[in-house]
């Protein structure tokens, strides 16, 4: 066993335990941040997904000793109130069905919008399909990713900024 101090949506955690326990485990059961999902355990799925410095991860197969000083982001931490873009856009388009994936899709789509403000339906669907729902919520996910890229603002521009 060893300590390890993690920086979690923004607030420091502390967790005595062993070097190779997936990240996963360690944010549900030392933690309590059980929005993160287990689907498979071995990267297929995408149930499990989290933000390390901004990028989606698998938190399933990331030791926890890997972690470092990386920031992590879970569902609980992607807006203080659950109003980022893309959770607006799965709230109008009624996205979940079980619900069980859907914080793994939300935060792997957050991830893609944030690198890439404008995807293209092609860029969506390749971003996207690691991400398996058992319900085949897909065509209501691809749609809300779009309506959420429409709603946010690209780096560098202005909601009044005109297009020639
Ligand atoms: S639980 Fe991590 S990818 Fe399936
Ligand atoms: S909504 Fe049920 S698994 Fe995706």
């Amino acid at each position: 066993m060893a300590i390890y101090k993690l920086q979690i949506n923004g607030r420091s955690y502390q967790a005595d335990v062993e070097p190779d326990t997936p990240l996963l485990w360690v944010l549900r059961d030392n933690f309590g941040l059980v929005g993160t999902k287990y689907g498979c355990g071995i990267a297929q799925c995408g149930a499990c997904t989290i933000h390390l410095n901004g990028e989606a991860t698998r938190a399933c197969v990331l030791p926890v000793s890997a972690v470092g000083k990386s920031k992590v982001t879970t569902i609980e931490g992607l807006s203080a109130t659950g109003n980022h873009p893309v959770q607006q856009a799965w709230d109008k388009m009624d996205v979940p069905q079980c619900g069980y994936c859907q914080a793994g899709q939300i935060m792997t789509a957050a991830a893609l919008l944030k690198r890439n403000p404008r995807p293209s339906q092609s860029e969506i669907d390749d971003t996207m399909t690691g991400n398996l729902c058992r319900c085949g919520t897909y065509h209501r996910i691809r749609e809300a990713v779009k309506l959420a890229s429409m709603s946010t603002t690209p780096a560098g521009a202005t909601k009044s900024s005109k297009t020639r």
